[in-house]
């Protein structure tokens, strides 16, 4: 039986018993949907698995040496810094995330790209200003996805490259995500971090979906669209696999609802249950969709 379970109600998620007297409710400033608290484990643990779809996403854009790019979601810099290694000197590359951390994050590793607060409904750029344009693991997230498209198609010149990537299904669920699910399971119903999940990625299964993704692309205005599955492994610490999911929409979820004492409970729980069952390494597989398109 769960320590959390949701209350008949209109509301999904509101807080079950025990309600603790620590207790804090999420302002719009400390909202778990955001990735606010988690930019510094994020860039940690979870730049290893997104740079390898960074690094396709870049290589799809065909950079020339004096372009101008915009990574829309940047997060901590990951394909920012992919595209200014792809390009020379004189190039520009601007990353924009909302996220005001994870912009920190991204600027305190300083070796390239410009980057601002920004969100892609409301883009801070004139029209038609850039050659290229990639967007990592980000789509999903966009609450009104087509008119963050449309929005990010303005700011492209025309023939300008938008690469996009997003998580692919996987044939099974893996052994890792299975015990973590299990294990947080114990602490809230499945019904509530599945709804955690579906509010903070809205849009997760559309953009896993290959014909979707290549359908929203063409509905915004992209024009011969190429989209790639890629399949790829990468080496972990189990500490650094957990501290990923901590970044994960489930994970930030987990640790608003639980609090810090229960949280910590759980993260307790979940490295005892990892030690038991898996190697102090392991190897955890992706699959990635990439998709690339130009503005007519
Ligand atoms: C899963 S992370 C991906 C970060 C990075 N692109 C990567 O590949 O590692 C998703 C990022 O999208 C940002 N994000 C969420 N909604 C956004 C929006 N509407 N516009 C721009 N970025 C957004 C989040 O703040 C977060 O940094």
């Amino acid at each position: 039986m769960p320590l959390f379970h949701r209350k008949p109600g209109p509301s999904a998620l509101r807080r079950a018993a025990p309600v603790r007297a620590t207790s804090h409710a999420s302002t719009p400033q400390d909202d778990w949907r955001t990735y606010d608290r988690s930019a510094e484990l994020y860039a940690a643990s979870m730049e290893p698995v997104t740079k390898p779809a960074a690094a396709k996403a870049v290589q799809l854009l065909q950079l020339r040496p004096d372009a101008t790019v915009l990574d829309i979601g940047t997060g901590t810099g990951v394909a920012a810094r992919e595209a200014a290694n792809a390009i020379g000197a004189g190039a520009l590359v601007v990353g924009v995330d909302p996220s005001v951390p994870m912009v920190a994050a991204a600027a305190h590793a300083a070796d390239g790209p410009a980057y601002a607060a920004a969100t892609s409904i409301d883009l801070p750029f004139r029209g038609g200003t850039f050659d290229a344009t990639v967007a990592c693991f980000v789509v999903a997230h966009f609450t009104d996805y087509r008119t963050a498209l449309s929005e990010v198609l303005r700011v492209m010149k025309p023939g300008a490259r938008l690469a996009v990537t997003a998580w692919a299904p996987s044939e099974d669920i893996d052994e890792f995500k299975r015990a973590w699910r299990e294990v947080a399971e114990e602490f809230a119903e499945r019904e509530m971090l599945a709804d955690a999940q579906a509010r903070a990625v809205p849009w997760e299964e559309r953009f896993a979906d290959q014909a979707k993704l290549k359908e929203s692309l063409h509905e915004a205005g992209l024009r011969d669209i190429w989209i790639e599955r890629m399949d790829y492994r990468v080496e972990q610490s189990a500490e650094d696999y957990l501290s990923g999911r901590e970044t994960s929409a489930a994970g930030r979820f987990l640790r608003d609802m639980l609090g810090e004492e229960f949280w910590e409970t759980f993260r307790t729980r979940i490295r005892t249950v990892f030690a038991e069952r898996f190697p102090a390494r392991f190897n955890d597989f992706h699959q990635v969709l990439v998709a690339v398109g130009h503005k007519p």
